[in-house]
């Protein structure tokens, strides 16, 4: 089934400038790219974004992170988007993803870890709805 996810390509890596190549990335995996922005997050919108994670230890310093330049989000379209996306991030921490995921080649540490990646439809609903407008997707 066709599915949307939202994706963001974290301040590390647009600071790095390894955008075009994630980007690239994700069209040769077969992706549409239905939406794409850059944003720079104010630590209000980046708390607003990981609300769900606001009890965690790491919630300051990772709203912190993600407020500290821009990103680039993107609402990617695929059969079974979320796992596909999920699935070629690799794992949150890169020193346990595989060989060939985005994390493994771009990604820094656990919280500098390059892509975001919606984990469930009901998330990826929020997320994609907290940058885009329905008519921004038609
Ligand atoms: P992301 O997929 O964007 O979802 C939540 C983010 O929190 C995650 O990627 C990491 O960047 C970050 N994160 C998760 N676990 C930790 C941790 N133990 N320490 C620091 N940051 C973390």
């Amino acid at each position: 089934m066709t599915e949307r996810t939202l994706a963001i390509i974290k301040p590390d890596a647009v600071e790095r400038h390894l955008a075009g190549k994630i980007i690239q990335r994700i069209e040769d995996e077969g992706f549409q790219i239905r939406a794409m922005r850059r944003s720079h997050l104010s630590a209000k919108q980046a708390e607003g974004f990981y609300a769900v994670h606001r009890e965690r230890p790491f919630f300051g310093s990772l709203t912190t992170f993600m407020s500290s330049g821009p990103a680039i989000v993107l609402v990617l379209e695929a059969p079974d988007a979320i796992k596909k996306w999920r699935t070629l991030m690799g794992a949150t921490d890169p020193a346990k993803a595989d060989a060939g995921t985005m994390r493994k080649e771009f990604a820094q540490s656990i919280e500098r870890n390059a892509t975001h990646g919606s984990d469930a439809p009901d998330t990826a609903a929020y997320e994609i709805g907290y940058f885009f407008a329905g008519l921004d997707l038609l």
